[in-house]
């Protein structure tokens, strides 16, 4: 049984109820519990004052790396990063190998989570079998195993005519759709943006419209045959209003953004400093950045922006990390070459931060997309993760909005050290995550 928790004198945020105060939270056999007459014994207190204590992160976007390449990450190395980065819960991507396409793998990672610590793991199954793009699954084994939706994650959807049977079947289970929405027949090979910066390294570049012609075939897939479209790390401005469309005409769509494409452009792909430099300035030996090569790839600061304004309108329902750890070699190779990914759980709030500052959106807005936003897509059962109501789950995140930091990626939990923040100062940290009660990162002895 864990014990009672008391976080004393924080700012509590819980953008379910609007409540914006500060108080005393109390924790007690896993729930959050009223104050309590007298405090219980063994109760371990956390000292608030200054800090915010929030609904605990959920994680629509993880790759967890677990079975299958434990060299990049492991589910225990993962939830330990999760933990780091404020979040409680994290949705495992399914391209792994196996992939994630029957119930026995779904018992596996569900053990193994277990094993691992209180950070929840829930899984994504894979629509299509062994992620091949050629026939579907079996949803309802994969549905009865307990995943909380279905994606090719890494791969798109492979054809209109497999996605308009996932959204069919999918729905039937009211389960969502998620597709990494990219025609693989203009993008191949492309891992950087097309643009200025792609044409000064010589790169070819992926336009825009590799993405964007997927979300308006899944949307117009939606709108025939119903289902719900979850799109995954939208990167441009077109996608941005595709989405806010389609949710206008009333189309079950829901969408995820990324710290990374929330906070930084193509051009971190010439090196820390060089985006500042001016495009007259020479390329230094740190252009060719591979930690900066992401899929979707960085975009342009006008899509960046338009992105923000996706978020605060609530046009993109959540930020997910699509959290990508890679081993060293997988980088340290050329541009072309180079693995897709960034590791992001334990950068991801600190990042995020940097939005409340410049004022794109506020602090409760930004919870609420860490929080409320993600639990809506997987649907009104998990509504009490991203709760701080009496008697729900007690995931709470503790975390200082005005802490600098610098980023060490060799001192990250997760083996994936890959990220171009490494060294950098960021403002916003994590100094307490609790995950069904049990503290899963930080706390007293920090
Ligand atoms: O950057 C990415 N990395 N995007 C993806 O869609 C896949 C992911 C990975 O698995 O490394």
């Amino acid at each position: 049984m864990s014990a009672a928790i008391c976080i004393r004198g924080a700012r509590v945020i819980d953008p379910a109820s609007g409540e914006d105060s500060v108080r005393d939270l109390f924790i007690r056999d896993g729930l959050i519990a009223g104050a309590p007459e007298t405090p219980p014994d063994g109760a371990v207190t956390l000292e608030g004052a200054g800090l915010v204590a929030s609904p605990g992160f959920i994680d629509l976007h993880a790759h967890l790396r677990e079975p299958g390449f434990e060299d990049k990450e492991s589910i225990e190395t993962g939830t330990a990063a999760a933990a780091a980065g404020g979040f409680t819960t994290v949705c495992a991507m399914p391209n792994t190998s196996p992939a994630i396409d029957s119930a026995a793998v779904v018992e596996f990672i569900a053990r193994r989570a277990r094993e691992a610590g209180p950070v929840r793991v829930l899984a994504f199954g894979a629509v299509s079998k062994g992620r091949a793009g050629l026939e579907l699954t079996d949803m309802e084994e994969l549905a009865r195993a307990g995943v909380v939706g279905f994606t090719d994650d890494g791969s798109p959807v492979a054809t209109g005519r497999l996605m308009q049977a996932a959204l069919l079947y999918a729905g039937e289970l009211g389960l969502p759709v998620m597709d990494h929405c990219e025609d693989h027949s203009i993008t191949a090979g492309l891992g950087i943006n097309e643009g200025p910066t792609a044409s000064r390294l010589g790169l070819a570049g992926y336009p825009s419209a590799g993405e964007e012609s997927i979300i308006a075939r899944d949307i117009a897939l939606l709108s025939l045959v119903g289902g719900r479209f979850h799109a995954a790390h939208v990167s441009t401005a077109g996608g941005v209003e595709m989405i806010r469309a389609a949710k206008r005409r009333g189309l079950a769509v829901t969408a995820e953004v990324t710290p990374h494409h929330l906070t930084m452009t193509d051009e971190w792909a010439l090196g820390a400093g060089a985006a500042t430099a001016g495009v007259a300035a020479p390329l230094t030996a740190a252009a060719y950045d591979a930690r900066a090569k992401v899929s979707p790839p960085l975009r342009s600061a006008a899509d960046r922006d338009a992105l923000a304004e996706g978020l605060r309108d609530g046009t993109l329902d959540a930020v997910a990390t699509d959290h990508a750890p890679h081993t060293f070699g997988d980088k340290a190779v050329p541009f072309d070459e180079a693995a897709v990914g960034l590791s992001g759980l334990e950068t991801a709030f600190g990042s995020l931060m940097s939005l409340v500052r410049v004022g794109a959106l506020d602090l409760p807005a930004l919870i609420a997309r860490l929080t409320v936003g993600p639990a809506s897509v997987l649907g009104e059962r998990f509504a009490g993760l991203a709760s701080l109501a009496v008697g729900s789950p007690a995931d709470v995140v503790l975390f200082d909005p005005d802490e600098r930091w610098e980023v060490d990626a060799s001192r990250f939990a997760s083996k994936g050290k890959n990220t171009p923040l490494d060294g950098l100062t960021l403002q916003g940290r994590v100094k307490a995550t609790i995950a069904g009660g049990e503290i899963a990162f930080g706390g007293p002895a920090r």
